[in-house]
């Protein structure tokens, strides 16, 4: 009971989560506690050890933010898109970023994602300062890690959906059969219809089918569900939900909908360019728990 209690305290602790759980891991603490005159026996030991080590796995650290600016020129004024963001995001959580329109959104999503460079500050992925790459490394890393899913789904109108997916194969290996692919989003039978053919929630499935089979690191959407009703919308949110519990994505939703909070293991909330909060939510809803 003792252990549940700590390890749900570490989870609504980002920054003291990775703090607390290197000092659990670590050796030398494991044996001064074991050595200490309460010390408790191997069982307990074994099973707090177990418990560290599934804590660390859960909260393994994919992107880290330091400082990080986006700034324009306007006149003789510098405008910050976005100013001194920090931020820490596990590997297979999914994160919601809420804002009003104009708050930096897409701006964070489109530095994660390799899309736009800092203009200061680190962007750190896996432990790799993305702000140090040229634009050949940053367009290997896009290839190789980030999928994206548009509000306007950008599918090519000439291709089948079929064919839409199929093209991630031409920019990375080890991508999913696209046949699979589009069968994981209940499109299987729809893969020869070209996009003009296919609903709204069909061409953002596609998408989502697409931006998967690159089998990437990291699942970026904006606004994903904008332009589709709130059935259609539920659906491709339960998908995206179940990249992240299922096939253990991470997985990045920019949104202005903050019913869309209640689904996410993260809420960062975004307002004139700053970071306003970052909140941890210990049990998030189903995705087809959420109405709006
Ligand atoms: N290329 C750009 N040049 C100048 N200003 C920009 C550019 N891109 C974004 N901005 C400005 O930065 C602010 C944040 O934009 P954005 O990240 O797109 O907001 P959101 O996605 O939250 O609506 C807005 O005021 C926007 O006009
Ligand atoms: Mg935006």
């Amino acid at each position: 009971m003792q252990k549940k209690i700590r390890r749900r305290k570490r989870k609504s602790e980002p920054e003291l989560e990775i703090v607390d759980l290197d000092k659990m891991t670590d050796p030398v603490n494991v044996e001064d506690a074991a050595g200490s005159a309460d010390a408790k026996n191997a069982d307990e030991e074994k099973a707090d050890h177990a418990a560290a080590e599934e804590g660390k796995k859960e909260s393994k650290v994919l992107i880290e933010f330091k400082k990080v600016c986006k700034k324009y020129a306007q006149g003789e004024h510098v405008f910050y898109a976005l100013k001194d963001a920090d931020l820490t995001i596990n590997e297979g959580e999914m994160v919601v970023i809420l804002g009003p329109s104009g708050a930096g959104k897409s701006t964070l999503l489109n530095l994660l994602g390799g899309m736009d460079s800092a203009s200061s500050g680190q962007i750190l992925f896996d432990g790799t300062d993305l702000t140090t790459f040229t634009d050949n490394m940053l367009t290997k890393y896009r290839a190789e890690n980030v999928g994206v899913v548009f509000q306007f789904y950008n599918l090519i109108p000439t291709l089948t959906a079929y064919e839409n997916v199929a093209l991630m194969k031409d920019i990375k290996s080890n991508t999913t059969d696209p046949v699979e692919a589009l069968d994981a989003v209940g499109l299987k039978d729809h893969m020869h219809q070209f996009p003009s053919q296919m609903s709204g929630g069909e061409q953002q499935r596609v998408s989502i089918a697409r931006a998967v089979a690159k089998n990437p690191k990291l699942l970026l959407c904006d606004e994903p569900t904008g332009a589709l009703d709130t059935g259609t919308g539920k659906e491709v949110l339960k998908l995206l939900q179940d990249m992240s519990r299922e096939k253990k994505r991470t997985v990045v939703m920019v949104t202005h909908n903050s019913f869309f909070a209640d689904i996410a293991d993260t809420v960062i909330r975004v307002k004139n360019g700053g970071i306003q909060s970052i909140v941890h939510n210990d049990s998030p809803k189903d995705a087809s728990e959420v109405n709006w």
